[in-house]
């Protein structure tokens, strides 16, 4: 199977997962990774609060040119941080930009504080207009004591059978 798995990270959770992913898949799919990047700076207090502020707003942000086409990918796993219970702005715009290309299979993941997955996991679904095959939601303290493996293990029998 052809794998695209595109996320976006502020901080370095969501991509810890991401990566994750794309090593496990790897043994036996052929899998490609598109980290997305904002052309907006994001660092530090200041950015935290833009972010809370843009995603709350559902605004877009300019991209910096991604790599893949989603098209061409038999699945596609699609990564973001909640942000103000709703998806991060970056994926936002990336959903938004490539929606007509999601034509196969879709699965989500996302990383969070505490709450907000299942509003994100619904509004992710209903901007490209697929409903995932699966989807995986974990806390920060999960991804960062490496708590997870049960949840992955369970996400990826979802669509590997
Ligand atoms: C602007 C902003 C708003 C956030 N809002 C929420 C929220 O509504 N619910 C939640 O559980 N976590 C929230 N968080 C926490 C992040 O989802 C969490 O720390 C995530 O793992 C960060 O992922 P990253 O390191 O890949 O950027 C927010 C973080 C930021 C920066």
């Amino acid at each position: 199977m052809k794998i695209l798995i595109a996320y976006y990270s502020r901080t370095g959770t969501t991509k810890k997962v991401g990566d994750l992913l794309a090593q496990k898949l790897g043994f036996s799919h052929e899998v490609s990774v598109e980290e997305i990047y904002d052309t907006v700076s994001r660092a530090g207090a200041k950015g935290y609060l833009l972010s809370g502020r843009d995603a709350m707003k559902k605004r877009l942000t300019k991209l910096e040119a991604v790599k893949f086409n989603p098209a061409e990918f038999d699945l596609v796993i699609v990564g973001t941080p909640i942000w103000a219970w709703t998806l991060s702005v970056p994926v936002r715009t990336y959903l938004a930009e490539q929606k007509n290309n999601f034509k196969n299979r879709v699965a989500f993941f996302c990383t969070m504080g505490g709450s907000g997955d299942e509003k994100t996991f619904a509004e992710m679904g209903h901007i490209i207009n697929v409903s995932p095959v699966a989807t995986l939601a974990l806390k920060t303290k999960e991804v960062v004591s490496d708590g997870f493996t049960d949840k992955m293990e369970k996400f990826l029998k979802e669509f590997e059978g």
